[in-house]
């Protein structure tokens, strides 16, 4: 298995300011394709996915973040894609990238309504060219405690939620997957009350790190991974980042969310990483990080998984042994 160091990405790798102006129609070249990556010529990204993969996706044009975690193992593309909760093409590790290939990504759209000044739809392509895609690579904890080390390409979520105009009573987000049977047969085999839903405070939403995700390892998302739109939360457990985005609904309460909903007392609306709170089945303290070597394997959590010194503010003054 190849596996690349984050902090061996050339510097160098700033896209220039004329690929950055083509992205748009690169994309909407490969949107016209139909399926996305067949035939397309490959532009600049800053990772490559490990060669013995053959990575049948679309490469992105991404910028350096300063955001982004250095000095960890990245989990290689294979884990990454091929062990996954997407419950809605089914409940094993290897369903979603067994089943998902008949999701399409084009034409997408993502609206934003709620308590927003204008209800508004955005096209995939036109959300793609917003902001510079950055690569963040960022670890990625599940509430299973397993986890992996991604580089993830998107922006930060502020920029969407800026342009969404939502008003001042909004003070949750709430993300919503797109549930199609059609496609998706999980959605027969276990209910969380589809569409898939998760939600966030204002704050957190609207916190840098968290992140509207486009790709992973420089290339477009594999459908199995949550295409054409993701949600990231570093510091959060992976169920909180929602898959293949449809709707973000902003709200004065609490939204509902599929596991809360499925299992409060399991699933907090919060859901920091945090190995001071186990969960009730098991502990929290330690994960088991995908595709390690046997010695480095067994990792202890790291509080808010080790985005402690910049979300910590967020939650001063609460108790998170009660708001888990
Ligand atoms: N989003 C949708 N729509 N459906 C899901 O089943 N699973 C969640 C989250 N987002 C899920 C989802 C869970 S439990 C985790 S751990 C992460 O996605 C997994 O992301 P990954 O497969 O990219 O590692």
């Amino acid at each position: 298995m190849l596996i690349k160091k984050s902090n061996e990405i050339p510097s160098s790798e700033i896209t220039p300011k004329s690929a950055y102006l083509n992205r748009r129609t690169f994309m909407t070249g490969a949107a016209a394709l139909g399926a996305v990556g067949l035939g397309v010529d490959r532009v600049a990204g800053m990772i490559e996915p490990q060669d013995e993969v053959e990575a049948a996706a679309t490469k992105l044009q991404t910028v350096k973040s300063p955001l982004s975690t250095s000095g960890l193992e990245l989990t290689s593309y294979k884990d990454i894609t091929t062990y996954n909760n997407f419950y809605e093409f089914g409940v094993e590790k290897g369903d979603p990238a067994a089943n998902a290939g008949h999701l399409k990504v084009r034409p997408w759209t993502v609206t934003v309504d709620g308590l927003v000044k204008q209800k508004k739809t955005v096209g995939i392509d036109e959300l793609l060219s917003f902001r510079p895609i950055e690569e963040r690579v960022y670890r990625h904890r599940c509430v299973e405690a397993w986890s992996m080390v991604i580089p993830w390409a998107g922006y930060s979520l502020s920029e969407l939620i800026n342009w969404a105009e939502p008003l001042p009573k909004a003070k949750y987000v709430q993300f919503l997957s797109l549930k199609d049977s059609s496609v998706m047969p999980g959605l027969q085999q276990i209910d969380l009350g589809w569409p898939y839903s998760e939600g966030l405070r204002m704050d957190e939403a609207m916190h840098p790190l968290t992140l509207l995700t486009f790709g992973l390892y420089g290339e477009v998302l594999p459908n199995q991974d949550g295409a054409p739109v993701r949600l990231v939360v570093p510091w959060k457990y992976g169920f909180k980042s929602a898959k293949s985005i449809v709707k973000i609904h902003f709200t004065s309460d609490q939204p509902r969310t599929a596991w809360n909903e499925m299992a409060p007392r399991e699933y907090g609306f919060y859901s920091n990483v945090n190995p001071n709170v186990d969960h009730p089945r098991w502990s929290q303290k330690s994960e088991r990080r995908i595709g390690a070597s046997i010695f480095s394997q067994r990792q202890p959590t790291l509080m808010f998984n080790g985005y402690g010194d910049q979300v910590a503010s967020l939650y001063n003054g609460m108790d998170l042994k009660k708001n888990f």
